[in-house]
């Protein structure tokens, strides 16, 4: 028995698309109902301090009404920490945020921001909240994310995603002592971002990785084949490549 790998969808988009004519079409929480149909095991928001997508009431919905638990992307501010208090989502993934930026570019920094991060997870926490920290894959940082105590860190996978040849082959081998290194520490090892079928498969084969969250990619593609065919097609790639790791290595067995 293999433990599934979580798959979570970012719905990011749905409201990107939404937001480019007013009104209500298409509608974030319908999205959720076929995220569910086609084998997501959660949908991943991000709350964004200039609401460039999602929108407060969209999250308060989210968190209330949809089928699937909710992952509430967010900065570490006051403020975003005040709606995770209120809201109690499923889990947060604490990330950097520019206003400029078009996308998460890079991991939090969560060496250099301990002191304030601390308090900050631990109040989540408190309440139930499971907190992942955003983290590129270096171990300086993901034994910060411990010490902060952060119930999970999620791996970038940008840097995998956006290049090829050697370089690729390079931030994969980081990707996975990364992963061993979150597993080994006792910390959830999620990974995401820039994620598309050409790349999931040897993430997903990973055995020390959990969870991935996939956005863009999942909605770009909807626009041809449909969410739950997009979906489905992500869902199948990660359980055949989940299935192709040898029993012993497979995560809870090793
Ligand atoms: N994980 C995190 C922390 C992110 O910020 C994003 C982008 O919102 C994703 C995963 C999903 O990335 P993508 O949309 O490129 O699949």
């Amino acid at each position: 028995m293999t433990e599934r790998l979580r798959l979570g969808v970012n719905i990011d988009h749905v409201a990107t698309l939404r937001n480019a004519r007013g009104g209500g079409h298409p509608d974030p929480l319908r999205a959720v109902e076929i995220v569910a149909q086609a084998g997501g095991d959660g949908i991943t928001a991000h709350l964004r301090e200039d609401r460039r997508h999602m929108r407060d009431a969209d999250i308060a919905a989210l968190a209330k009404e949809a089928v699937l638990p909710l992952n509430l992307e967010m900065a570490a501010t006051d403020a975003m920490g005040n709606i995770a208090l209120a809201l109690k989502p499923h889990a947060v993934c604490l990330v950097p945020e520019k206003r400029q930026e078009l996308t998460t570019e890079g991991g939090l920094d969560a060496v250099s921001g301990k002191a304030r991060l601390g308090p900050f997870v631990q109040a989540l926490a408190k309440e139930g909240i499971a907190v992942a920290l955003f983290l590129d894959p270096e171990f300086a940082q993901i034994e910060a994310a411990k010490a902060i105590g952060a119930f999970a860190v999620e791996l970038h996978t940008g840097r995998y995603c956006d290049t090829d040849g050697p370089e690729r082959a390079r931030e994969f081998r980081r990707l996975q002592e990364s992963a061993e290194r979150v597993a080994a520490l006792g910390l959830e090892c999620h990974a995401g971002h820039g994620l598309c079928f050409d790349t999931v498969g040897p993430v997903a084969a990973m055995p020390e990785v959990v969870e991935l969250n996939i956005g863009h990619f999942l909605i770009g593609e909807a626009i041809f084949a449909g969410l739950e065919a997009s979906i489905g097609k992500m869902r199948a790639l990660m359980d055949a490549a989940r299935d192709a790791i040898p029993t012993p290595a497979r995560h809870g067995f090793a």
